[in-house]
Formats: structure tokens, C-alpha cells, sequence
């Protein structure tokens, strides 16, 4: 089959809601939100069902031509952004959930759903889907799963990984594998499910999958400290998992770097003062009530103890939500760095004390005008860093990269903590994997999709079986 059979081909399968000629494709699909633009697709198809994504599949299998996916389009790697001779597939359509099962705490969703829209849906219901992030308002449920997504409250939950009972996914040439039995416990032979969850779309696409749930909260509070020494913020975090237990759901450091600018952003008054070297955030969520109080105790022992210099604690949900905000815009704060290198990095907690400064003494001596912001999910050991790259020095670009990695090889670190490899990061996999580890995810790339068709050159260099 050639191109022009194939798209005549996708028109007549998806229909005119499900296919969009590339010439009329919307700019949404053609850009990240750090603004990189991609090229013009072939096509941009909107399938309706798994039958319609494996029958398009199909199709583009049959004529060679690649695949991008599509979800919320939030990745902050690139992945998403169409390359030259792709057609995008987009998931905004399947977007139904399909089923919740409160006995069972479970949910059967379609892959495109908004993250936002299933947490409402099961808020009312009384259930809580624990994944949170940021782009909770557009990232969707499949590309959560395919890139493996963390964010806010991994410390008591855990990756999404861990988040995901059963997945259906569609491999390149339209094979549908259906592993959506809603079981915990299936130790029948190979989990297929766990190789698409965090391959960023590589090995198949995520079409539906069922999802654990956890009870509703009665209680959630947050509070905000203000510490002066890195031991502290290490002391604050075994205390507040001493004392907090299970409740703890996050424990989020922002550096002041990070934390006044993010008050200038706000611009409301600001719940503690800036200039402060570290502000943690804390989150309880208790069953019943009775969290709150457990959060106010901890408090109080750290301030009389002098661990943190100051604290304030949420009165109420909308105070909940003002203290998240200053976490929740990360992106408007890396942006007033522009042009910025962003990094999302693991380091074992107790290295990031000296990492932090290094980090800092390093980019500035590529050039001084390198301001940084730091901050990340302290908890997880995963820091999310901002670099200003001086726009006049575009050589600048690669030594950052470059000089962040070492340091971060020096600690035994991970290039990527949560947002994944895609095409920003692919030619620094070897700092955190071996030619081995490479090898073998070329091995399962060619085994299950020997032509390279989906998300081509992302996490995987093109090299064909
Ligand atoms: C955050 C995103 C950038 O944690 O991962 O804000
Ligand atoms: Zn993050």
C-alpha cells in the first residue's frame, strides 16, 4: 500500500471526525508547551475506539508510515511533537470512563481521558485515583501510563506503575492485547502490561486500562515551613514520616531560588516571608478527621525544636489549594528563566546538599549570567532543576546538558527521574544505562515493532531490526 492509499484508506476507517488532512491540522497538535514546533503530519487521526486504533494501525503498518501518539500533550521531552512523514494519533476522543467498581476500587478508563475529569468523577463517588501532577487539568490517563508519570504524591503511593491493575494496548501492526482483567493478583507467565507503562509509546499504545482506587480522604492539609539548612530538611522528612505514617502524601522542597518567584507569580500575600534557603510542603490525608491535628503536633515539636524557622498551616481547602499553587506552576516559574535547559534528575537524598551547590558553581562557570531555580518531590529524591541559558551563547545549550549529567553521573543519579527520555534527553541514556540495558530495549523495540513506525527516535535511536 502506498502513503496516498493509506490516508484514503485512514479517511474511509475514522471518518470525518476521526480524520483531520495534515494541511488542516489544528497548531495544537504541532507544538509542546515549551513552545518547540514540530512538522506538518500526514494526517492527525482521532480514533473513537481500540477496533478504530488497531484497524488505523494497521493501515499505516501496511503502507510503512510512522506514528506519533498523542495524549494531554504536556510531556516536557519532546516526544509528542510530530516529526517529518509522521501521522499523529490522538486519544482526545476516547475519553469515557468506562467503569468504576467501588467494591473492588477500581476504574476501567479509555487511555485519552483528562486526568482532572477522572479525579472529579471519582471524588464524587466517594474514590480517589492518587495520581497528581501539575497537568492534571490535560494530561490524559494513557500518557500518564506510557511515560510512567510520578508528580505529587509518590512518597505514600507510589509511580503510576504501581497505580495500574490491567492495560489494553495496541501494538504497530494493529495487534489488540487485551490485559484489561481487573485482578491483582495474575502471575501467569510475562506482565505484559509493564512493558508499556513508562516506554513513552515506543512498544504499543495504551488504549484502556483499569486503574486502582483508594477511599476518599476525610481530611487533607497542607503546610508550608520555611528551614535554613539542608540537615533540617532531612530531619523534617524522617520526622514527618516518623510521626505521619501513612498519612504523609507529599513532601515537596522548593529552594528559594524557585519559591520567590513563584510569590511573584502569585502575587497575593505571601503565606511565609522569601529568603529563606528551603521551603518544604507537607501534605497529610487521613481516613477520618484527625489528620490536621497530627500535621498541627508535628508543627509544633519542629518549631520548638528548631528544625524549621517558621510554618503556617491551611485553615481550608482554599487555603490548601493557595499553598499548592506555588508548587502547581513550575512551568511559569522555569519559564521566567527563558530561554531555559530544564532537568528532572534522581539523586539519593542525602547527596543533594552537596549536589545543589555543584550544580549551581558549574553552570554558572560555563557563563555567569546562568541563574538557576531548584526545586522537586524531596521525598521521591527526584529534583526537578531550571537553567537560564543566555540566548546570545547557543553553544551554551549542550555544555549545560553536559555538565549537569557528569555531576549527576558523580552521584550515582538518574537523567530522568519522571518525565522520561523522549527526544530531548535520548543521546544522554548511557548516562543512565548501560550498553547492555540499551541493547536489550532495542531488542523488545525490534521484537515488537521491527519498522520503527510508533513514536520513532523517541527514548530509541531509529535503527531498524
Ligand atoms: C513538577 C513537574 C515539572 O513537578 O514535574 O512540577
Ligand atoms: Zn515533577
Amino acid at each position: 500500500m502506498d502513503t496516498r492509499d493509506a490516508l484514503q484508506a485512514l479517511q474511509q476507517e475514522l471518518g470525518p471526525r476521526g480524520f483531520v488532512p495534515g494541511a488542516d491540522t489544528e497548531e495544537r497538535y504541532l507544538v509542546d508547551i515549551k513552545g518547540t514546533r514540530g512538522a506538518l503530519p500526514l494526517a492527525v487521526l482521532r480514533p473513537a475506539s481500540t477496533e478504530q486504533v488497531s484497524r488505523a494501525l494497521a493501515i499505516c503498518h501496511a503502507a510503512g508510515i510512522p506514528v506519533v501518539t498523542q495524549g494531554g500533550r504536556t510531556g516536557l521531552v519532546q516526544s509528542h511533537v510530530p516529526c517529518q512523514g509522521e501521522v499523529v494519533l490522538s486519544m482526545e476522543r476516547m475519553n469515557a470512563i468506562e467503569n468504576i467498581d467501588a467494591d473492588a476500587a477500581m476504574a476501567t478508563v479509555q487511555g485519552g481521558v483528562v486526568l482532572q475529569a477522572l479525579q472529579e468523577r471519582l471524588d464524587a463517588a466517594g474514590l480517589m485515583f492518587p495520581l497528581d501532577l501539575g497537568a492534571r487539568g490535560s494530561c490524559t490517563v494513557g500518557g500518564n501510563i506510557s511515560t510512567n508519570a510520578g508528580g505529587n504524591r509518590v512518597i505514600r503511593y507510589g509511580m503510576t506503575r504501581e497505580l495500574v491493575v490491567g492495560l489494553e494496548a495496541v501494538l504497530a501492526d494493529g495487534t489488540v492485547l487485551d490485559g484489561l482483567k481487573p485482578l491483582i493478583k495474575n502471575n501467569t507467565g510475562i506482565d505484559l502490561k509493564h512493558l508499556f507503562i513508562g516506554s513513552e509509546g515506543i512498544l504499543g499504545v495504551v488504549t484502556r486500562a483499569v486503574l486502582r482506587l483508594v477511599p476518599k480522604p476525610g481530611e487533607r492539609t497542607v503546610a508550608l515551613c520555611a528551614l535554613g539548612e539542608f540537615a533540617q530538611v532531612r530531619a523534617l522528612l524522617r520526622q514527618a514520616r516518623q510521626r505521619l505514617g501513612g498519612e504523609l502524601t507529599a513532601f515537596e522542597v522548593m529552594w528559594d531560588s524557585y519559591f520567590s518567584r513563584a510569590l511573584g507569580i502569585v502575587g497575593k500575600a505571601a503565606p511565609l516571608p522569601p529568603g529563606q534557603p528551603y521551603y518544604a510542603l507537607i501534605e497529610t490525608s487521613s481516613a477520618g478527621t484527625g489528620g490536621a491535628a497530627n500535621l498541627e503536633g508535628l508543627l509544633q515539636l519542629v518549631l520548638e525544636d528548631g528544625t524549621v524557622s517558621d510554618a503556617v498551616i491551611a485553615k481550608s481547602g482554599a487555603e490548601n489549594e493557595a499553598l499548592w499553587k506555588l508548587r502547581d506552576i513550575s512551568v511559569e516559574v522555569s519559564r521566567t528563566l527563558m530561554p531555559a535547559v530544564p532537568f528532572d534528575v534522581s539523586l539519593p537524598i542525602a547527596a543533594m546538599e552537596h549536589f545543589v551547590p555543584r550544580f549551581e558553581a558549574a553552570v554558572r562557570a560555563i557563563d555567569p549570567r546562568c541563574d538557576t531555580v531548584v526545586y522537586g518531590h524531596l521525598g521521591d529524591g527526584n529534583l526537578h532543576l531550571a537553567v537560564h541559558q543566555p540566548p546570545d551563547q547557543p553553544a551554551t545549550f549542550q555544555a549545560i546538558q553536559e555538565a549537569v549529567y557528569r555531576l549527576v553521573g558523580e552521584y550515582h543519579g538518574s537523567i530522568s527521574a519522571e518525565h522520561g527520555i523522549g527526544v530531548s534527553k535520548r543521546e544522554f541514556l548511557p548516562h543512565s544505562r548501560s550498553a547492555q540495558e540499551i541493547a536489550a530495549m532495542h531488542a523488545l523495540k525490534n521484537a515488537l515493532d521491527p519498522g520503527h513506525l510508533l513514536n520513532r527516535g523517541r527514548v530509541l535511536a531509529h535503527r531498524p531490526a
